[in-house]
């Protein structure tokens, strides 16, 4: 079973949001994946995401249970693809003790339509913000979803 890890800065906005996402559209599908996600910052540590990230994806109908963690050096042998909101993420990320920086790659890579490919930080913006970042990762969520298949025996 592939195994995938969402990494975001606090991990209370964009990666457990990425991570709902991500496991909803694996089940529709039924493809077997291991989903988690975590922050590179350590403030978070042990709390429920955002109250907007829940709202929105509670909304779109994605289950958010997720309880922030910071990355570990395990996870990156644990997880066979890492998935970075922004390019702030993949610097801390290469930089981690005992990274594999094969792993990391930016979620909207896997987006063939994005021109940008950074998911922005919401956490200091409007509602507005969230929508946009839940509307970027359900895309990229496809895209990461049709490599697992391509890429899972
Ligand atoms: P996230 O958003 O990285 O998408 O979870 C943030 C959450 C908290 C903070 C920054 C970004 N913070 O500075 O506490």
């Amino acid at each position: 079973m592939p195994r995938v890890l969402f990494v975001c800065l606090g991990n209370i906005c964009r990666s457990p949001l990425a991570e709902a996402i991500l496991r909803h559209q694996a089940t529709e599908a039924n493809l077997d994946v291991e989903v988690d996600s975590a922050g590179t910052g350590n403030w978070h540590i042990g709390e429920r995401s955002d109250r907007r990230a829940i709202a929105i994806g509670e909304g779109r109908g994605y289950e958010m249970n997720h309880c922030a963690r910071q990355v570990s050096s395990a996870d990156f042998q644990r997880f066979d693809l890492i998935v970075a909101m922004d390019h702030a993420n993949v610097s801390e990320l290469v930089r981690w003790d005992g990274a594999e920086p094969y792993k990391i790659k930016l979620a909207r890579s896997f987006d063939p339509a994005a021109a940008d490919l950074e998911v922005p930080d919401p956490y200091y913006g409007g509602d507005e913000g969230f929508e946009e970042v839940a509307d970027q990762l359900e895309q990229a969520c496809r895209g990461i979803l049709a490599h697992l298949r391509d890429h899972t025996a």
